[in-house]
């Protein structure tokens, strides 16, 4: 049996992207914030990806001073972490000492890597596309890295579970990778 959905509740049914912690502001006074509605926009060079934030975060207001932000991945090991990025403002605290997380300073952006993450996209903001309660961020990637045991062109999820949120305090996580047999070409 199907039933119908209520149309508040039907994004649940396409969320969970992998959650990414993404850091604004500068290596002085760094802010970090959790998303889960994050997509990759391009297959080449450069890469997009986009970012969905409600008009009142306060990383928007610093993002909208610099136009550069850090997408960082964490791995299962950072849920509290995450979940407390996601829950807290840092407009009056500072979420990094106060979660136990490291800034470390990036190469072609102001905002700071989470060092425990295990990669990292260093983006400018290319484009912002006006909303209703959200605004949609067009990010170009500049610099890309990533821990070579854990990443070999692709997640390994037997090694690196990324996080995918549910809702509430509940989080999936992916730690096995199946594979079709494919009748055509590869698709991406
Ligand atoms: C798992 C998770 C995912 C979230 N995803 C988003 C998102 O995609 N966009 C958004 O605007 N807020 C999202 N939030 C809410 C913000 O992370 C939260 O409001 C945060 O405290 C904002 O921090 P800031 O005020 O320091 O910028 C999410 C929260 C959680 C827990």
């Amino acid at each position: 049996m199907k039933k119908q959905v209520p149309l508040d509740k039907a994004k649940w049914l396409v969320e969970p992207g992998c959650v990414v912690l993404v850091t604004s502001g500068t290596m002085e006074k760094p802010n970090v914030m959790t998303f889960s509605w994050q997509t990759p926009a391009n297959n080449a060079d450069p890469c997009l990806v986009l970012l969905v934030i409600n008009h009142i975060r306060y990383s928007y207001e610093l993002i909208k001073q610099n136009h550069e932000l850090v997408i960082n991945v964490p791995g299962e090991e950072l849920l509290e972490q995450a979940h407390f990025a996601g829950q807290v403002t840092g407009k009056n605290i500072d979420k990094f000492s106060q979660s136990g997380l490291t800034p470390v300073a990036a190469k072609m952006v102001q905002p700071p890597l989470v060092k425990e993450c295990a990669a990292h996209l260093e983006c400018r903001v290319a484009d912002i596309f006006k909303m209703q309660t959200h605004d949609l961020l067009v990010c170009e990637v500049v610099r890309a890295l990533a821990d070579t045991e854990l990443f070999d062109g692709k997640w390994i999820p037997e090694k690196f579970h990324t996080l995918h949120y549910l809702g509430g305090n509940k989080y999936g996580v992916m730690d096995r990778a199946i594979e079709a047999r494919g009748r055509g070409k590869t698709p991406m």
